[in-house]
């Protein structure tokens, strides 16, 4: 069984891809007017809606949250659970429908670049400079707030984060709102669990208190966006994202931070982490996950293996599925792989390590979150040396 048959049986039958309409960047090197199709009509590339139904069901989201309600919508890089970021009451609804601790910080999606001094102060030229190239886009940036930003939204920190999502659907969506509404939206997963990255998803997972779930088809990139501090005196990567570091260090000029290096191998204790599937998944390299995984099946446990170049046989207790040895490829259908999975009740999930390089760093840094055994290289897994939550 490959990704791809698997991830058939998630997706819908009739899609539609409008044609081109003459507005906008085709020739950004992320875009990909198909990853737009979705069942109803919109603009492939402009984010034009040009469908009534779509238009109705935009006006009606927008209708719910200025009154207060909670809507579910589609980004190109995972969904998200918005409210109106300047309705505190309503903010406040997320985190109870996520099971969120309070003062998370949450990302503000904004329109377009031109609102950012809305919702930011004192923005250096550099992160200006981003925002400019790279939205809308997968890049959150992380600046100084405006006094009216609520505390619900930032958690009482004096920062904001910001992004203009890359999605026909979102943008739609948020100048239906208006140019003084922006939507507070975390991703639309309970607290810990995998981010969304189909309206199926969500309704699967947050069946209650949702007024509504937007579906914009499958998301384009599927991991989370990057987020990128311009508080301190130099860039710091918070957390690597649709797009690359390298990529916005080429448009910088200059070296972003990463805060300390990462421990090469984690094994999670009792807290609970980020971005994980309930059945436990352990990142391995070749070798290692053939012996793991023979000696799993030997004990009668039921094993879903993520390989890219390990052979291992299907049998009655193994499932292989082939990961896409591209990057971006295989961020895209992560997610929709774990949960699938995870509905499939396997006792574990062994993943093979993907490659070491800088286009892997997402993947590797959600894999980390994920795994209760994190061992991307060939040396015998320690004691605990690291618990995390993030
Ligand atoms: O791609 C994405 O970023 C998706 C889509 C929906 O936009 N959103 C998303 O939101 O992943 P969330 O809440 O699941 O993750 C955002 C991360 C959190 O770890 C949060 O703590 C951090 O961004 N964050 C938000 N505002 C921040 C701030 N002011 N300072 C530091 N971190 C912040
Ligand atoms: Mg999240």
């Amino acid at each position: 069984m490959t990704l791809n048959d698997a991830t058939k049986l998630r997706t819908w039958p009739e899609y539609t891809v409008m044609p081109r309409c003459a507005q906008v960047r085709h020739d950004d090197p992320l875009w990909n007017g198909s990853f737009y199709a979705t069942r109803r009509k919109f603009c492939a590339d402009c984010g034009g809606v040009s469908d009534r139904e779509q238009h109705t069901q935009i006006e009606a989201a927008a209708r719910l949250l200025r009154a207060g309600g909670v809507v579910a919508f589609p980004t190109e890089t995972v969904y998200g659970l918005g409210a109106d970021a300047t309705n505190p009451e309503a903010v406040r609804k997320i985190f109870e429908i996520k099971g969120r601790p309070a003062g998370h910080p949450l990302i503000v999606h904004i329109a377009d670049v031109a609102l950012l001094d809305q919702w930011a102060r004192e923005i250096p030229e550099a992160a200006r400079r981003l925002a400019e190239r790279f939205w809308p886009g997968p890049l959150t940036l992380i600046l100084l707030r405006r006094s009216h930003v609520s505390d619900a939204v930032t958690g009482g920190q004096d920062t904001v984060g910001l992004r203009v999502p890359d999605h026909p659907v979102a943008l739609a969506l948020l100048r239906e709102l208006g140019p003084e509404k922006a939507l507070a939206a975390p991703s639309a997963n309970r607290f810990g669990r995998i981010s969304p990255t189909t309206a199926a998803h969500v309704r699967a997972e947050l069946a209650e208190g949702v007024d509504m779930v937007l579906d914009g088809g499958p998301c384009r990139v599927g991991l989370e966006s990057t987020i990128v501090s311009f508080v301190g005196a130099t860039p710091l990567l918070l957390r690597p994202g649709g797009i690359s570091v390298a990529a916005l260090e080429a448009v910088l000029g200059e070296r972003i931070e990463t805060p300390g290096a990462q421990p090469t191998i984690r094994v999670s204790g009792s807290l609970s982490s980020h971005y994980a599937p309930v059945t436990p998944l352990e990142v391995l390299p070749a070798e290692s996950l053939q012996r793991r995984s023979r000696e799993l099946v030997k004990r009668g446990q039921r094993v879903a293996v993520l390989g890219l170049t390990s052979p291992c046989q299907d049998s009655p207790h193994l499932l292989r599925l082939q990961m896409p040895a591209e990057a971006a490829a295989y961020a895209h259908g992560l997610y929709s792989a774990l949960r699938q999975l995870d509905g499939a009740r396997f006792d574990f999930i062994l993943a093979e390590a993907p490659p070491v390089g800088v286009e892997w760093q997402a993947v590797h840094d959600r894999l980390r979150r994920a795994a209760t055994l994190y061992c991307p290289t060939e040396i015998q897994p320690q004691e605990k040396t690291h618990e995390e939550i993030s």
